[in-house]
């Protein structure tokens, strides 16, 4: 990978953008908006509960069907989560990682880090044949199958039944899989609890936008997530309990949270189709009404990570595909204020363009 999502979002790009398009979260959350929100400033900051404030894994549990609160364990977002689940398994120098797709590259980073070796199953728009492949790439020595969905940059989404089989697959081989729904906006199309072998990870930090909450959460068997807690106590000991309250009080108030995320969503992905209909150097793999970030490639001729550096120069931040290891693309945050969206999209449009945008701009359409 020639850039990492960390070098672009916390090294070069960290303090030189006024506007956000780069983040894949829905616009920043207004917390204090939130039915008693006055008092979680009383709370005492005491260290709380490892597993999280009893009523927080309450409320967790409740956004899905027929989740106890204890399979639900809080965690310091859905990557630490992710990393306690990894972690809690009895890992030995010949242990595999099955990781499906998966943009997100942490999914492969972590595994590996820990002393995994990593096996990737390449995206295929038929889920018979990716399925096939996953089957085949799946050994004894795999310890865990890891899949988001919708995937973090593509937005591919996988179906029910596919998620299904390879929850079959993965208890046939005695593995944990691993679904990250970090971006799932509808609680009825979660796998939580269709296995004993899955563990769902997901959080505040996209949809609800609130990343700084750093409120994510694992929903697994009591085990699993027995197992995850002792882990936590040697990484984090416990989350914030100010951040612990803030979040309960938001999911109880989650749907008017998803409500907003999904008209943002929806005027976000339309304003970026009329943008594109009128570049022909820019086509939209993925924007949809239900994700907070559209995938678009970009013409040959172009250089993704030129283009999403010109953009940082005026003042905007947009996602090159170079971090997701696929240059040619660009990863844009569209559940934003319409007028942000449009300002963000004009400088977006220049950085494209160059100087041949004033041929397109005649229209005023750009
Ligand atoms: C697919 C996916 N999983 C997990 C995360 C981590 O999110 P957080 O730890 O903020 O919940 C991200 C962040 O972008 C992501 O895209």
């Amino acid at each position: 990978m020639t850039l990492t999502m960390q070098q672009w979002i916390f090294v070069e790009s960290y303090g030189r953008y006024t506007l956000d398009l780069g983040d894949s979260n829905v616009e920043l959350a207004d917390i204090t908006t939130v039915p008693g929100f006055a008092e979680i400033t009383t709370v005492p900051l005491g260290y709380g509960h490892q597993a999280g404030l009893p009523e927080l894994r309450a409320a967790i549990a409740a956004r899905y069907h027929n989740v106890d609160p204890a399979d639900v364990l809080v965690c310091h977002g859905a990557q630490e989560a992710f990393s306690l689940l990894v972690r809690s398994l009895e890992i030995t120098d010949r242990s595999e990682a099955v990781v499906i797709g998966s943009g997100w590259s942490q999914h492969t980073y972590y595994p590996a880090e820990v002393g995994l070796s990593v096996v990737t199953v390449a995206l295929d728009p038929c889920e018979h044949t990716l399925l096939a492949a996953v089957a085949e790439a799946v050994t004894w020595r795999t310890k865990v199958i890891v899949v988001a969905t919708p995937e973090n940059p593509t937005g591919w989404t996988a179906s029910r039944d596919f998620i299904e089989a390879v929850a079959d697959i993965a208890d046939a081989y005695d593995a944990v899989l691993v679904v990250d729904e970090e971006y799932v906006c509808d609680p009825d199309m979660s796998a939580a609890g269709i296995s004993d072998c899955v563990a769902v990870i997901s959080g505040l930090s996209k949809l609800h936008g609130l990343p700084g909450l750093r409120i994510g959460w694992c929903i697994a068997t009591a085990d699993l997530v027995d197992r995850c807690t002792q882990r936590k106590h040697l990484t984090t000991i416990s989350n914030s309990v100010l951040c612990e309250s803030i979040a309960t009080a938001v999911l109880r108030d989650g749907d008017r949270f998803l409500a907003r995320a999904r008209t943002l969503c929806r005027s976000g992905a339309h304003t970026l189709q009329e943008w594109a209909s009128v570049l022909p150097q820019v086509s939209i793999v993925n924007a949809r009404d239900d994700l907070p970030f559209a995938w678009l490639r970009i013409d040959k001729s172009l250089d993704s990570l030129a283009v999403a550096r010109r953009a940082l120069d005026e003042g905007v931040l947009v996602i090159p595909g170079e971090v997701f290891d696929r240059p040619g693309y660009l990863r844009v945050a569209i559940a934003r204020p319409p007028v942000d969206l449009d300002r963000g999209l004009k400088v977006l449009a220049r950085a494209v363009c160059g100087p041949r945008l004033d041929l397109l701009t005649a229209g005023g359409r750009a």
